[in-house]
């Protein structure tokens, strides 16, 4: 994924009067449902290094919201991270920045989790000392605002040659939204490390064993349930009674909107059962959804169980005891299925208008979603951005 120059939704919704003057994209499925929302918009399909100095500067604009691709930073790490070549629209605009015969009063900037300790990060904040931004950093889950939704990712805001930000916090990542007690910013990064880095741990040990045994289904399995039994579970229980997060189903669609394709398919639920993260439209908490949701079953994302008068306990315990015929059956009456499209977009802000061209498929739109930043908290941080003291 190329830079994104500005991100409109984001903007409408923090209700700052904005015109965007250009969109920013090489990825033609992503263009085609931006254009399908944003036809009167200029979307320029290229690379932001194939953009010139010229251009830009007559663009002449005031803030720019980007979200450099973010492979490089994950996978490799720190060390590598600014001589993938990936890296290199990034690293134009750090070039061409300090350059711009106008420089934007406002700068956003999201990346994953881990941009923070790469060297990449580290050349963004010279660049932007050196032009006289002050700036500050976050790490953000739309669980702060009571989204269900745990998706924590890496932000910077920067303003050009103005007072600092009251709630600057020199050389410290907020975990919170700044607020009247910044005391408050603990309790969320707490909440967001238990998602973020919980399940998966789990998936970890549950996937090893998988592979080790070389068998469709680890044998230590009661072992390992009972290990999230005793301290996931638990912790699971804590967000579904934490009234400070929504509940999924008020973004959940109704029943008979073609639902019923969405259905996990009875053989991946024989091989997976013990690798899903099952929630109930009642539970208040939803692990990321990532590009490969709906495709690949591992760590990418939660899946619905319809059935919500079934306790989910009842139909694992003893599980390994049933025949193959039997567990199908169990699984079965769980009625699991994956959240559609529309339901991720709802959770990450999206408005009902939003939509997607007919002819993009389920698979499209689920690789969009997984890389897509979550509008409600983009939008909160355009305001605090913005804001004047
Ligand atoms: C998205 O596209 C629809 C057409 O399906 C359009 O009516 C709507 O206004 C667009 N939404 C936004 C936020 O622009
Ligand atoms: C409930 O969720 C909010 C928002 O994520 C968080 O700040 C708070 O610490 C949570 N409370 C408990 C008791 O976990
Ligand atoms: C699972 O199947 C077994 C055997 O078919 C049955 O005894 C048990 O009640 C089932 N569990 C649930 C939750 O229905
Ligand atoms: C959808 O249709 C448009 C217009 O016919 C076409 O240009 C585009 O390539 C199609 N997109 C996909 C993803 O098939």
């Amino acid at each position: 994924m190329p830079l994104l120059l500005i991100v409109p939704t984001g903007i409408l919704a923090s209700g700052v009067p904005a015109e965007v003057v250009a969109a920013v994209d090489v990825n033609t499925v992503a263009n085609e449902v931006y254009t399908h929302n944003f036809s009167t918009t200029p979307l320029w399909p290229k690379t932001i290094e194939g953009i010139t100095l010229k251009e830009l500067n007559r663009l002449s604009f005031d803030m720019i919201l980007m979200s450099p691709p973010c492979q490089p930073f994950t996978r490799i790490g720190r060390q590598e991270g600014i001589s993938d070549p990936r890296t290199k629209s990034f690293l134009y605009i750090l070039d061409i920045l300090p350059k711009l015969t106008r420089l934007p009063k406002y700068l956003l900037l999201e990346n994953v989790k881990g941009f923070e300790t790469s060297s990449a990060r580290d050349e963004l904040i010279r660049t932007l000392e050196k032009c006289g931004f002050t700036y500050q950093e976050f790490l953000l889950s739309p669980t702060c605002i009571g989204i269900p939704n745990s998706r924590l990712r890496y932000f910077l805001i920067a303003r050009l040659h103005s007072e600092p930000f009251p709630f600057l916090a020199p050389g410290k990542i907020l975990t919170d939204f700044p607020s009247q007690e910044p005391e408050n910013s603990k309790t969320c990064k707490d909440a967001a490390a238990v998602t973020e880095a919980g399940s998966p741990v789990l998936t970890k040990m549950l996937g090893s064993g998988l592979h080790a045994n070389g068998r469709q289904c680890p044998q230590k399995r009661d072992f390992l349930y009972k290990l999230e039994t005793e301290t996931e579970l638990e912790r699971k229980q804590q967000w579904d009674d934490n009234l400070s997060l929504q509940m999924l189903k008020n973004f959940l669609q109704e029943d008979g909107e073609g639902l019923s394709q969405y259905s996990l398919p009875l053989k991946s639920l024989l091989r997976y059962a013990l690798l899903l993260d099952i929630v109930k439209p009642t539970c208040r908490r939803s692990t990321c959804f990532t590009k490969g949701y709906g495709h690949y079953v591992e760590g990418t994302g939660s899946v619905l169980q319809m059935a919500e008068d079934i306790q989910l306990e009842s139909v694992f315990k003893s599980f390994d005891d049933l025949s193959e015929d039997a567990k199908l059956k169990n699984l079965s009456m769980l009625q699991l299925r994956y959240f559609t499209p529309r339901e991720i977009a709802n959770l990450h802000g999206f408005p009902p208008e939003f939509g997607f061209p007919e002819n993009i498929t389920i698979k499209q739109c689920y690789r969009l979603l997984g890389n897509s930043l979550n509008v409600y908290v983009v939008a909160k941080l355009i305001s605090f951005l913005v804001e004047s003291y």
